[in-house]
């Protein structure tokens, strides 16, 4: 395994552990006869402080071999997000980098981001480690409830810290599947539920880039106060199509990612 690929193999340990889900998914595809899943892309969240904001947690990705390829704008959500992928090997999943707009928001949701970035260790900074390195500070309940009062993406972030949020399996690499629709007959089938928000496929052909993702699932968090249920990841799946010069559309599709990032909100399940 290379360098890269011990990055994002760790990344999906941690991701797979803490959502039991994922790699339900995962193994179901594999039972109906994937034996190749290929990851579209690895979404990250963070806050916008310098210490820890997009351009920060994409300089580690620069530094293996990715290049910086598009960004987006969330304004309702009131955040930025920067897109990379690898300079020459396209294997490799893309990477979706969002950071909260802390400024945005009241005082306590940038005094809470601060404190936690300031329990940072340097040396964890300045390390790749950081993308999997969790929560850095002590949580508290009552801190959750306010930031998920004014952000569902504040609350994610305070009580997951730094992880991959979620993974998204390349359909185009599937054998068994053919659309996102088959994917999403298949996982109702089995129980699962999925984000509709926006319809359960966000984005069309013509747009090319079709996305559904799960609902994040509840997971059992201990706070100072003692242990709650917060949701935590879910796994998304896309389907690029070809633009006119018959090359596979990499970007993102903003208004589709932002009903996306809704898979992890407290009010949909
Ligand atoms: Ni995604």
């Amino acid at each position: 395994m290379n360098k890269i690929e011990q990055v994002f193999d760790k990344l999906w340990q941690q991701y797979t552990e803490e959502s039991p889900e994922a790699l339900k998914i995962y193994n179901l595809f594999k039972e109906n006869g994937e034996d190749n899943i290929v990851n579209d892309h690895v979404a990250f969240r963070t806050f916008d402080d310098p210490r820890v904001d997009v351009d920060t947690l994409g300089k580690f990705f620069i530094e293996l071999g990715y290049e910086e390829k598009g960004d987006y704008h969330f304004p309702v959500k009131k955040l930025y997000a920067k897109h990379y992928e690898h300079k020459s090997d396209a294997t490799m999943p893309k990477v979706f980098i969002s950071h909260l707009l802390t400024k945005e928001f009241s005082a306590l949701v940038q005094e809470q981001a601060k404190a936690c970035v300031d329990q940072i260790a340097t040396s964890e900074l300045n390390s790749i480690g950081l993308l999997s390195s969790g929560v850095h500070w002590d949580l508290d309940y009552d801190v959750y409830q306010k930031l998920l009062a004014e952000s569902e993406y504040a609350a994610w972030m305070y009580v997951f810290g730094f992880r991959a949020n979620h993974f998204t399996v390349f359909v185009n690499h599937l054998k068994t599947f053919k659309s996102v629709e088959e994917i999403n007959q298949f996982l109702k089938a089995k129980g699962l539920t999925l984000n509709s928000s926006g319809g359960e496929i966000k984005g069309t052909p013509a747009e090319l880039l079709e996305q559904s993702s799960t609902m994040a699932n509840k997971v059992p968090v201990k706070f100072r106060q003692g242990t709650f249920e917060v949701l935590n990841s879910y796994y998304e799946f896309a389907r690029r199509y070809p633009d006119a010069s018959g090359k596979l559309y990499t970007g993102f599709i903003a208004a589709s990612a932002d009903k996306i990032f809704e898979s992890t909100n407290v009010g949909t399940k």
